[in-house]
Protein backbone atom coordinates (compact mmCIF):
# COMPACT_ATOMS: atom_id res chain seq x y z
CA UNK A 1 0.00 0.00 0.00
CA UNK A 2 1.29 3.22 -1.12
CA UNK A 3 0.09 6.49 0.27
CA UNK A 4 1.17 9.43 -1.28
CA UNK A 5 0.98 13.11 0.51
CA UNK A 6 1.44 16.59 -1.53
CA UNK A 7 0.15 19.84 -1.92
CA UNK A 8 -0.21 22.32 -4.18
CA UNK A 9 1.11 25.44 -2.23
CA UNK A 10 3.54 25.43 -0.39
CA UNK A 11 4.21 25.50 3.83
CA UNK A 12 0.63 23.73 4.57
CA UNK A 13 1.95 20.85 6.75
CA UNK A 14 2.56 18.27 3.78
CA UNK A 15 5.59 16.67 5.22
CA UNK A 16 4.73 17.17 8.69
CA UNK A 17 1.09 14.89 7.93
CA UNK A 18 3.15 12.34 5.77
CA UNK A 19 5.90 11.83 8.90
CA UNK A 20 2.93 11.46 11.60
CA UNK A 21 0.62 9.35 9.33
CA UNK A 22 3.65 6.97 8.73
CA UNK A 23 4.83 7.04 12.53
CA UNK A 24 1.31 6.54 13.68
CA UNK A 25 0.88 3.98 11.35
CA UNK A 26 4.14 2.12 12.31
CA UNK A 27 3.74 2.77 16.22
CA UNK A 28 -0.05 1.36 16.15
CA UNK A 29 0.01 -1.85 13.92
CA UNK A 30 3.27 -2.79 14.86
CA UNK A 31 3.13 -3.31 10.94
CA UNK A 32 6.50 -2.16 8.98
CA UNK A 33 6.84 1.32 7.25
CA UNK A 34 8.59 3.06 5.08
CA UNK A 35 8.77 7.17 4.98
CA UNK A 36 10.08 8.16 1.82
CA UNK A 37 11.41 11.96 1.36
CA UNK A 38 11.24 13.59 -2.33
CA UNK A 39 10.99 16.79 -0.95
CA UNK A 40 13.85 16.51 1.01
CA UNK A 41 12.62 17.96 4.79
CA UNK A 42 12.10 14.69 6.66
CA UNK A 43 15.37 14.06 8.13
CA UNK A 44 15.06 17.77 10.01
CA UNK A 45 11.28 17.12 10.81
CA UNK A 46 12.10 14.03 12.30
CA UNK A 47 15.09 15.14 13.86
CA UNK A 48 17.39 12.54 12.15
CA UNK A 49 18.96 15.37 9.83
CA UNK A 50 22.72 13.93 10.75
CA UNK A 51 21.21 11.07 8.31
CA UNK A 52 22.34 12.43 5.16
CA UNK A 53 23.88 10.38 2.18
CA UNK A 54 22.63 8.82 -0.68
CA UNK A 55 18.95 8.49 -1.67
CA UNK A 56 16.20 8.36 -3.92
CA UNK A 57 17.69 10.55 -6.16
CA UNK A 58 21.36 8.64 -6.40
CA UNK A 59 19.07 5.15 -7.46
CA UNK A 60 17.04 7.72 -9.80
CA UNK A 61 20.16 8.77 -11.53
CA UNK A 62 22.08 4.89 -12.21
CA UNK A 63 21.78 3.27 -15.03
CA UNK A 64 19.34 -0.09 -15.77
CA UNK A 65 22.24 -2.42 -13.82
CA UNK A 66 21.65 -1.22 -10.34
CA UNK A 67 21.17 -4.15 -8.18
CA UNK A 68 17.67 -5.16 -7.19
CA UNK A 69 17.76 -4.41 -3.27
CA UNK A 70 19.70 -0.88 -4.16
CA UNK A 71 16.81 1.12 -2.83
CA UNK A 72 16.23 -1.20 0.79
CA UNK A 73 19.90 -1.13 1.12
CA UNK A 74 19.12 3.07 1.57
CA UNK A 75 16.77 2.97 4.14
CA UNK A 76 17.86 4.14 7.79
CA UNK A 77 15.43 3.06 10.72
CA UNK A 78 14.12 6.30 12.32
CA UNK A 79 11.42 4.27 14.97
CA UNK A 80 11.04 0.53 15.52
CA UNK A 81 9.21 -0.67 12.27
CA UNK A 82 9.54 2.62 10.68
CA UNK A 83 12.43 3.20 8.20
CA UNK A 84 13.20 6.66 5.99
CA UNK A 85 14.31 6.96 2.83
CA UNK A 86 15.75 9.93 2.17
CA UNK A 87 15.55 12.01 -1.17
CA UNK A 88 19.27 12.60 -1.85
CA UNK A 89 20.78 15.04 -3.43
CA UNK A 90 20.36 16.39 -7.43
CA UNK A 91 17.51 15.98 -9.38
CA UNK A 92 14.92 13.01 -9.58
CA UNK A 93 15.04 11.12 -12.94
CA UNK A 94 11.44 11.31 -14.36
CA UNK A 95 12.31 8.22 -16.51
CA UNK A 96 12.83 6.05 -13.37
CA UNK A 97 9.67 6.78 -11.59
CA UNK A 98 7.13 3.76 -12.56
CA UNK A 99 9.89 1.43 -11.51
CA UNK A 100 10.50 3.57 -8.43
CA UNK A 101 6.31 3.20 -7.54
CA UNK A 102 6.80 -0.53 -8.84
CA UNK A 103 9.67 -1.41 -6.18
CA UNK A 104 8.03 0.17 -3.49
CA UNK A 105 4.71 -2.06 -4.32
CA UNK A 106 6.60 -5.14 -4.12
CA UNK A 107 8.27 -4.16 -0.72
CA UNK A 108 5.49 -5.77 1.59
CA UNK A 109 5.28 -2.56 3.56
CA UNK A 110 2.48 0.29 4.15
CA UNK A 111 4.82 2.54 2.69
CA UNK A 112 4.10 6.97 2.88
CA UNK A 113 5.44 9.30 0.31
CA UNK A 114 6.14 12.69 0.96
CA UNK A 115 5.77 14.16 -2.66
CA UNK A 116 5.82 17.69 -2.07
CA UNK A 117 4.39 20.76 -4.02
CA UNK A 118 3.37 18.45 -6.91
CA UNK A 119 4.31 20.98 -9.49
CA UNK A 120 7.59 20.79 -8.14
CA UNK A 121 8.61 17.47 -9.36
CA UNK A 122 7.74 15.35 -12.44
CA UNK A 123 8.95 12.26 -10.48
CA UNK A 124 6.76 12.88 -7.21
CA UNK A 125 4.16 14.06 -9.54
CA UNK A 126 4.32 10.08 -11.34
CA UNK A 127 4.80 8.83 -7.75
CA UNK A 128 1.57 10.45 -6.26
CA UNK A 129 -0.76 9.83 -9.32
CA UNK A 130 0.74 5.98 -9.38
CA UNK A 131 -0.21 5.54 -5.26
CA UNK A 132 -2.86 3.71 -3.95
CA UNK A 133 -3.78 6.40 -2.02
CA UNK A 134 -3.01 9.98 -3.30
CA UNK A 135 -4.02 12.54 -0.63
CA UNK A 136 -4.10 16.43 -1.02
CA UNK A 137 -2.74 18.50 1.98
CA UNK A 138 -4.30 21.96 2.03
CA UNK A 139 -5.42 24.17 4.77
CA UNK A 140 -9.14 25.70 4.32
CA UNK A 141 -8.31 28.47 1.59
CA UNK A 142 -10.32 29.40 -1.41
CA UNK A 143 -6.82 30.18 -3.26
CA UNK A 144 -5.49 27.01 -2.53
CA UNK A 145 -8.68 24.82 -3.59
CA UNK A 146 -8.68 27.36 -6.88
CA UNK A 147 -5.36 26.25 -7.30
CA UNK A 148 -6.31 21.93 -6.36
CA UNK A 149 -8.84 22.11 -9.00
CA UNK A 150 -6.42 23.44 -11.88
CA UNK A 151 -3.30 20.73 -10.21
CA UNK A 152 -2.20 18.22 -13.15
CA UNK A 153 -3.77 15.69 -10.57
CA UNK A 154 -6.86 14.49 -8.58
CA UNK A 155 -6.71 13.06 -4.72
CA UNK A 156 -8.42 10.10 -3.74
CA UNK A 157 -8.78 11.97 -0.56
CA UNK A 158 -8.02 15.22 1.04
CA UNK A 159 -6.56 15.97 4.37
CA UNK A 160 -7.36 19.56 5.83
CA UNK A 161 -5.38 21.24 7.98
CA UNK A 162 -7.33 23.68 9.95
CA UNK A 163 -6.75 27.11 10.56
CA UNK A 164 -8.70 29.30 13.29
CA UNK A 165 -10.94 31.86 12.12
CA UNK A 166 -11.54 30.36 8.80
CA UNK A 167 -15.51 30.46 7.36
CA UNK A 168 -14.56 27.06 4.95
CA UNK A 169 -15.54 23.83 6.00
CA UNK A 170 -14.56 19.91 5.39
CA UNK A 171 -17.76 19.90 3.31
CA UNK A 172 -16.63 23.27 1.19
CA UNK A 173 -13.70 21.11 0.41
CA UNK A 174 -15.45 17.80 -1.04
CA UNK A 175 -18.25 20.12 -2.85
CA UNK A 176 -14.84 21.67 -4.50
CA UNK A 177 -12.83 18.88 -5.14
CA UNK A 178 -15.06 15.49 -5.18
CA UNK A 179 -12.68 13.63 -3.01
CA UNK A 180 -13.45 12.96 0.81
CA UNK A 181 -11.60 14.55 3.60
CA UNK A 182 -10.27 11.73 5.23
CA UNK A 183 -8.74 13.68 8.28
CA UNK A 184 -9.02 17.06 9.87
CA UNK A 185 -5.75 18.27 12.11
CA UNK A 186 -5.55 21.84 14.10
CA UNK A 187 -2.83 23.81 13.16
CA UNK A 188 -1.26 23.23 17.07
CA UNK A 189 1.72 25.28 18.24
CA UNK A 190 2.70 22.36 20.31
CA UNK A 191 3.20 20.47 16.93
CA UNK A 192 5.65 23.19 15.10
CA UNK A 193 7.69 23.30 18.21
CA UNK A 194 8.39 19.26 18.43
CA UNK A 195 9.12 19.89 14.94
CA UNK A 196 11.50 22.87 15.61
CA UNK A 197 13.17 20.66 18.80
CA UNK A 198 13.39 17.81 16.58
CA UNK A 199 11.69 16.14 19.13
CA UNK A 200 8.88 14.89 16.96
CA UNK A 201 9.18 11.17 16.45
CA UNK A 202 9.06 11.14 20.93
CA UNK A 203 7.20 14.20 21.53
CA UNK A 204 4.23 15.00 19.21
CA UNK A 205 1.11 15.92 20.48
CA UNK A 206 -1.52 12.98 21.39
CA UNK A 207 -4.14 15.13 19.74
CA UNK A 208 -2.37 15.17 16.55
CA UNK A 209 -1.44 11.25 16.17
CA UNK A 210 -5.15 10.46 16.66
CA UNK A 211 -5.85 13.47 13.98
CA UNK A 212 -3.49 11.44 11.51
CA UNK A 213 -4.98 8.10 12.86
CA UNK A 214 -7.82 8.77 10.70
CA UNK A 215 -5.27 8.74 7.82
CA UNK A 216 -3.79 5.45 8.28
CA UNK A 217 -6.98 4.15 9.60
CA UNK A 218 -8.55 4.63 5.94
CA UNK A 219 -5.48 3.32 4.38
CA UNK A 220 -3.76 0.35 6.16
N1 LIG B 1 -0.59 20.69 12.38
C1 LIG B 1 0.35 21.65 12.56
N2 LIG B 1 0.29 22.48 13.62
C2 LIG B 1 1.23 23.45 13.80
N3 LIG B 1 2.26 23.66 12.98
C3 LIG B 1 2.37 22.86 11.91
C4 LIG B 1 1.43 21.82 11.63
N4 LIG B 1 1.80 21.21 10.49
C5 LIG B 1 2.91 21.84 10.09
N5 LIG B 1 3.25 22.81 10.93
C6 LIG B 1 4.40 23.75 10.81
O1 LIG B 1 4.19 24.47 9.62
C7 LIG B 1 5.43 24.62 8.91
C8 LIG B 1 5.29 23.98 7.54
O2 LIG B 1 5.09 22.59 7.73
P1 LIG B 1 5.62 21.55 6.65
O3 LIG B 1 7.07 21.75 6.42
O4 LIG B 1 5.14 20.21 7.04
O5 LIG B 1 4.81 22.06 5.37
P2 LIG B 1 5.03 21.60 3.85
O6 LIG B 1 3.71 21.70 3.18
O7 LIG B 1 5.70 20.31 3.83
O8 LIG B 1 6.01 22.75 3.34
P3 LIG B 1 6.92 22.75 2.01
O9 LIG B 1 5.99 23.12 0.89
O10 LIG B 1 7.95 23.81 2.28
O11 LIG B 1 7.50 21.37 1.86
C9 LIG B 1 6.49 24.00 9.80
O12 LIG B 1 7.06 25.00 10.60
C10 LIG B 1 5.72 23.01 10.66
O13 LIG B 1 6.35 22.79 11.91
MG1 LIG C 1 7.48 19.68 2.92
Amino acid sequence: MIVACWSVKGGVGTTVVAAGTALSSSERRGWPVLLVDLAGDLPYCLGVADQTGSGVAEWSSTGPMVPADALSRLCRPVAPALELLTRGSGPLAEERADLFVQLLAESGRTVVVDCGRIEDSAFASTVAARAHRSLLVTRLCGLALRRATRAPLRPSGVVVVREPGRAMSARDVENVLHAPVVAELSLDPAVARAVDAGLFVARRPRSFSAAVDAVTGRVA
